[in-house]
């Protein structure tokens, strides 16, 4: 450990739960081992780090000016790294294009921080690197909430997603190293286990171990569930094509598991599911989607939609708008086809105006939120379990509901880290209000 215990780190994280438990890696590394403390000003910061994502364009133009930003205020001698999916993209080009940066530290190259933080110019960027055996040390934003990883990479070949060229190929994390970390989290306090990885449920696929075998998602999220201390489970994110019916029966069946389930869907065109190569087509989706209702009362289904993907005709973007119709998902997160570096799709000649990408956009935007605003007024009367995490300054305190609802109802920090009974009063778009239930 250095001497100097009074270094500070600032870090800034951009993009998906990954990329955020890959700041908590990174900050328990640069804790236990070089003695930094987290600030939130990065004007005092010896060490300013952004931990970036690229999976669509914006962010990645953003990071020169940010750097440039953080230039004018930071102190003399203090570094900036760089980090995460677009550190993993760009490599060298960060260096070349901001002089003022002392390292590039890629998404497969986490534990290689404190190597990072001491060589002049350090970049690795490699995708080949197995950390799946790593074992970090403990820091969590969160005191009720631990993200705990599964896997790292991804096996798909999606042909919009950079993801594979950044994260690489997947590993999963061996069931011991996953069991010991939940055991930690939940000693340290935490309630809810919420398992991290690009394909959850694709989860036993490979281990660097050779001799870990026959274990699949549903086994692990029994294994975790036996856990004392263990209340909530939540993963993300799952695949479509893998929801079989033993995961659907176990995530159905064992009450520990949050009713709350992410299905991406990209697309409802079976056309365009092919050209995407998302290996499932329209009809699985929604007949899988729909065993789920089935199984689970009350179940939340999440959902990411791209508009105007190469080739997308009216007709194909019909198909999407049909099964958000049928589906009717409780949250939906819709991007604009961005064509991204290293994929097959970037290449793709029938390339969709921008302009008929926004009005898709608001198209499906708008249908979703009439959608929202009926599910909402269903939550009238309903009765859910919350686990609070938050205080409002308006002396409200705010949770989720276990199947992903945000909800306040009227509190005081006594109720922080702690699951009640809430009946829903007064459901709007983004927030159900309730109270508690005596
Ligand atoms: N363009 C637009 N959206 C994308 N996503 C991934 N790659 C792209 C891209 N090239 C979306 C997908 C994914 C979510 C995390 O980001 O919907 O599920
Ligand atoms: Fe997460 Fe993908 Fe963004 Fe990387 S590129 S941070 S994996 S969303």
């Amino acid at each position: 450990m250095s001497n100097n215990q009074n270094k500070k780190l600032y870090i800034e994280t951009i993009g998906c739960a990954m990329n955020v438990r890959d700041s908590e890696h990174i900050i328990a590394e640069l804790k236990d081992k070089e003695g930094y403390h987290l600030t939130d000003d990065a004007k005092t910061a010896d060490l300013i780090l952004i931990n970036t994502c690229s999976v669509r364009e914006k962010p990645v133009h953003k990071l020169f000016s940010e750097i440039g930003a953080f230039n004018k205020i930071k102190k003399e001698d203090a570094k900036i790294g760089i980090c995460g999916c677009t550190a993993s993209h760009l490599g060298e080009e960060i260096l070349k294009k901001a002089p003022s940066v002392s390292f590039v530290l890629g998404a497969r190259n986490v534990s290689k921080i404190t190597k990072a933080l001491h060589e002049d110019k350090f970049v690795d960027v490699g995708i080949d690197y197995d950390e799946s055996k790593y074992v970090f040390g403990e820091f969590r934003s969160s005191p009720y909430k631990a993200f705990v990883n599964i896997s790292i990479g991804c096996d798909k070949s999606c042909t919009y997603c950079i993801v594979p060229h950044t994260r690489g190929n997947e590993v999963s994390i061996p069931p011991y190293i996953i069991i010991n970390e939940v055991k930690r989290a939940v000693e340290n306090g935490a309630k809810e286990i919420f398992l991290l990885g690009q394909n959850v449920n694709n989860y036993g696929i490979r281990f660097s171990d050779k001799d870990i075998k026959n274990i699949d998602f549903s086994d692990l999220l029994e294994m975790v569930s036996e856990i004392d201390g263990v209340e909530r489970i939540r993963f993300t994110s799952p695949h479509p094509l893998h929801m079989d019916d033993k995961f659907l029966n176990v995530f159905a069946s064992n009450p520990k598991i949050c009713k709350s389930m992410h299905m991406p869907l990209q697309s409802g065109s079976n056309e365009i599911l092919k050209q995407m190569k998302r290996g499932y087509s329209k009809e699985w989706f929604i007949q899988r989607a729909l065993k789920l209702r089935e199984l689970v009362k009350d179940v939340h289904i999440s959902t990411d939609v791209i508009v105007a993907f190469p080739g997308e005709s009216e007709k194909d973007f019909e198909d999407t708008l049909d099964v958000v119709n049928k589906v009717r998902f409780e949250q939906m997160f819709s991007f604009k086809y961005s064509p991204r570096p290293f994929t097959k799709a970037a290449a793709f000649l029938n390339q969709i105006p921008g302009e008929v990408g926004s009005a898709r956009l608001k198209t499906l935007q708008d249908l979703h939120t009439n959608i929202i605003d009926e599910i909402s007024y269903l939550q009238k009367g309903k009765r859910y379990q919350v686990l609070f995490e938050e205080l409002k300054p308006d002396g409200m305190i705010a949770g989720r509901s276990d199947n992903n609802f945000m909800v306040q109802v009227a509190g005081s920090e006594q109720l922080l880290g702690k699951i009640a009974d809430v009946v829903i009063t007064n459901p709007k778009r983004m927030v159900l209000y309730g109270e508690l239930v005596e």
